[in-house]
């Protein structure tokens, strides 16, 4: 069955007016699209309370819409708590996550009143007084995907193993703190649901050490063809066994296919390999190089299919976007190529290495080009030297 989702969230069109209007490397989104993925996490989790995993894209336009449709975030640091506060949301909307948090985080997440996701077993005594808390479990398993992006198998460094969990109770009655409930995030772009069905399990069976909880937040990590019905339906199972309602984190799935990057093709080469040159690379888009990530692709020229590598302009062998992706023959300089799904870990993981500013944003809202994020200049990144 063909995937009845549209793989490109803009037309050539669009993309061809953004590049001219905007430049090249450039960040395009779709606001539509960023809305029908908010529909379809609705349509299949029902009233569960969704929590935007801000790290996949902080962008203050998108993070705006987010909460303006009701959805608070999980924040990781404490540049993303100011974003969520920038934005309006108050404490009530907001999780404080990560394995190493610092006082500040610690500070400002306690006079915001937000709820923290406790980590390890030593992290109680840091917390802020009467705090409201998830506890989150490691559950020791492995999950079909990259293993940079594993995050609950037992040598990964997130959560409180299940045997820890009851000196971590017992240490956050001591502290006269609230138990919200539990916590699991078992990785990033996991299409098997049956993996979540495992990891929901293994969390559920902790309901004879917590008796009845508030919540069970079960993360979010759904491949972006994944069957998020199935997921659903197990998370409901497992939270049911808590007496618990159903909060999500989803982060890749909101965002990636709303936003794609346009990069324009700035010759070919042939070595032992053929290439492709393009005015983007690793510090526009990291995935391909970190996570071995094979983005889609849309070449807006025509010509027979070829196979040719992607290849950047740093000076880095690694500095590939794409390996043996079909493209038509006989781009020219100036061609366009938009790299597809790229919402999500992209902009937000861009870099300066190489003094190369990173790109602009800019979102299609229906009506017009809306900038988010304005190119930076030489001058921007210099700005904080002396
Ligand atoms: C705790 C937590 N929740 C949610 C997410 C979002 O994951 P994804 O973007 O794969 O949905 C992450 C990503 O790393 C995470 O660490």
């Amino acid at each position: 069955m063909s995937d009845p989702l549209s793989p490109a969230p803009l037309t050539d069109n669009q993309m061809r007016q953004a590049a001219d209007r905007f430049g090249t490397p450039l960040y395009a989104y779709s606001a539509a699209e960023l809305d029908a993925a908010l529909s379809r996490v609705r349509a299949a989790f029902g009233d569960a309370r969704i929590w935007y995993a801000m790290k996949a894209n902080p962008n203050l336009t998108l993070l705006r819409r987010l909460h303006a449709a009701g959805v608070g975030f999980e924040c990781v640091s404490l540049g993303e708590l100011a974003r969520a506060v920038k934005v309006g949301a108050g404490g009530r909307e907001i999780l404080v996550n990560g394995p190493a948090k610092s006082d500040e985080e610690y500070r400002l997440g306690g006079e915001l009143g937000a709820t923290f996701i406790v980590d390890r077993p030593g992290e109680v005594e840091l917390l802020p007084h009467a705090s409201r808390v998830l506890v989150r479990i490691n559950p020791g398993l492995n999950v079909s995907t990259h293993d940079h992006l594993a995050t609950g198998a037992a040598h990964s460094k997130f959560g409180v193993r299940p045997d820890q969990l009851p000196e971590v109770l017992v240490a956050l009655q001591a502290g006269g703190h609230t138990l919200r409930g539990l916590h699991l995030h078992i990785g990033s772009a996991i299409r098997d649901a049956g993996d979540f069905g495992a990891a929901f399990e293994r969390v559920a069976e902790l309901h004879t050490l917590t008796g009845p909880l508030e919540v069970l937040d079960v993360g979010g990590g759904w491949g972006l063809d994944a069957d998020l019905h199935g997921i659903a339906a197990r998370a409901t199972e497992a939270a049911a066994s808590f007496g618990a309602a159903l909060w999500v984190e989803p982060g890749r799935y909101l965002v990636a296919r709303a936003g794609v990057l346009l990069t324009r093709v700035m010759g070919n080469k042939q070595t032992g390999r053929d290439f492709t040159l393009l005015d983007a690379g690793m510090t526009e888009l990291l995935r391909p190089m970190l996570y071995g990530a094979a983005h889609p692709v849309r070449a807006l020229w025509k010509g027979e299919p070829i196979t040719s590598d992607l290849a950047g302009p740093a000076c880095e062998s690694g500095d590939l976007l794409g390996q043996d992706v079909t493209l038509p023959a006989g781009a020219v300089r100036g061609d366009l190529l938009a790299l597809l799904e790229a919402g999500a870990y992209g902009a937000t993981m861009s870099s300066n290495y190489l003094t190369r500013p990173r790109p602009a944003e800019v979102l299609w809202d229906g009506q017009q080009w809306v900038t988010m994020r304005g190119r930076e200049t030489a001058e921007d990144i210099w700005a904080a030297e002396v």
